[in-house]
């Protein structure tokens, strides 16, 4: 049987047909919206594609470009305006393919250093978008949900170390109910208790509604609080929360202060929407995910610290095996020691060359369109009669809701629209002094979306 890493016309044939497939994937501007499909579908049209023998991959990878991949939605169509879409760009996707090619492992500086190195030069400028202090950086992750884990993780144990007492209690996290499901969900993995708050205006999370949920705490309660968790930018509407107030009474009352910026991080870049973020500096850790709106392929999310011994001391791992890291010839920067992962891809390095490319300015002007798009299509909405909106935009996020729609008529909608292969723009709910509604809500972040997509969207709201 001959070796399936020896290089033969079928992996050269094979590497022809992927590089034609990518080149012509990375240069579509428009690239078909996939529809979706049952599994059982997908099984009695490829058939089974795990053998004993093969299928050899010519075949395999037929049955990917001509039927796999029309059953997944390209998250970079311009009309996808659903969740938090993305748009790689083109330079980020290739060096992808170059990451992967590359073959480095970069858990550790003495295997992974020269990727790192380059990862570094990325997390730089995240860190300098955050007027963060000088001691400041981070690590990529997996993504937002895994930053977040990795920053929590990173404040119970710092808390657990100030006192012995606070080694016996269960943790306590204030955040707001507009935080992501990641921020419950991961308190959920730590096992600790999660207290949601915001004021009934904006739904922010503000210094005043936090203070007098504080002064409103049991002593119990208060010795297990450990760290507020803000957003900056949530994912439904693209609220900040009072950054600056709520670092106030984190440094007052010696909370760890974590900024969950995954989506709306990127607008740090944008000069016309800075100042929302202001108070951000004074966080002792912030994620940001340039897989959402700074334009990296996934998965790319990022943690940053303003005392990264803390998250050494919370992630570093010990193993014999893996004391040869710590020595002084490998001496580098150890990715590995400041979040939960150990085997890690060199999820920066697509962001690095893409930044090395183009450079940080035209980062700012894509993350601008973002912003530019919402405000136009605010504009587009309060022009039309059939539709209303619900509120001015959050960074990137527009919510509006089509006169006299129920919840059924915007998910038939919905459907339409993906079926037929023209969008995919999803309902959300919203809370509105007479309750909750259904509403229809876009999210920009591809710079090649347009003002006629818009236009087109909403006529097929009619
Ligand atoms: C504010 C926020 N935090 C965290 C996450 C989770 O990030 P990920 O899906 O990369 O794990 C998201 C995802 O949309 C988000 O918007």
């Amino acid at each position: 049987m001959k070796s399936m890493h020896a290089i033969d016309m079928e992996t050269v044939e094979m590497t022809l047909d992927i590089m034609k497939y990518a080149i012509n994937r990375i240069s579509n501007t428009s690239p078909e919206l996939g529809k979706p499909k049952q599994e059982h579908e997908l099984l009695e049209l490829v058939g089974d594609t795990v053998t004993k023998e093969g299928i050899g991959g010519e075949k395999a990878f037929q049955l990917f470009r001509d039927i796999l991949v029309k059953a997944s939605v390209p998250v970079d169509h311009p009309r996808h305006l659903a969740f938090v879409p993305a748009a790689p760009t083109r330079a980020a996707v290739l060096f992808d393919l170059v990451t992967s090619a590359a073959s480095i492992h970069g858990a550790y500086w003495m295997t992974g250093g020269g990727g790192i190195f380059c990862e570094n030069r990325a997390m730089e400028w995240l860190v300098s978008l955050t007027g963060m202090p000088d001691e400041t950086f981070g690590v990529f992750t997996s993504g937002g949900t895994a930053a977040n884990l990795s920053a929590i993780v990173t404040a119970r144990e710092y808390w657990r170390s100030l006192n012995d007492d606070n080694k016996k209690l269960k943790g306590l996290i204030i955040t707001s109910s507009g935080a992501h499901s990641s921020v419950k969900a991961m308190a959920q993995v730590i096992d600790a208790d999660i207290i949601t708050v915001e004021d009934s205006e904006e739904y922010k999370l503000t210094k005043e509604c936090l203070e007098s949920e504080i002064k409103g705490l049991s002593d119990f309660d208060r010795k297990r609080l450990f760290a507020v968790v803000a957003t900056g930018g949530t994912t439904n509407a693209g609220i900040i929360d009072d950054l600056e107030g709520i670092a106030e009474v984190t440094e007052r009352e010696k909370l760890w202060f974590h900024v969950d910026a995954a989506y709306g991080g990127a607008a740090l870049a944008a000069p016309s929407v800075r100042h929302l973020f202001n108070g951000i500096e004074k966080a002792d850790s912030v994620t940001i995910d340039p897989h959402k709106w700074m334009f990296s392929p996934y998965d790319c999310g990022a943690i940053i610290y303003k005392n990264m011994e803390l998250a050494k001391n919370a992630h570093s791992q010990k193993g014999a095996y893996l004391d040869i890291f710590k020595d002084k010839g490998a001496q580098g920067f150890n990715p590995s020691d400041y979040q939960i992962q150990l085997t890690r891809r060199l999820r920066g390095l697509p962001l690095w060359f893409s930044l090395s490319m183009h450079g940080t300015d035209r980062y700012t002007t894509a993350i601008e369109r973002g912003l530019e798009l919402a405000n136009n299509a605010a504009k587009q909405i309060k022009q039309l009669p059939h539709v209303e909106l619900i509120r001015e935009p959050g960074l990137s996020c527009v919510l509006f809701s089509r006169i006299g729609w129920t919840a059924e008529d915007y998910r038939e909608w919905t459907y339409k629209n993906h079926d037929s292969g023209f969008a995919l723009v999803t309902p959300t709910k919203w809370t509105l002094e007479e309750g909750e509604i259904t509403c229809a809500r876009f999210c920009f972040i591809n710079p090649d979306t347009t003002e006629k997509d818009i236009k087109e969207i909403l006529e097929s709201m009619k």
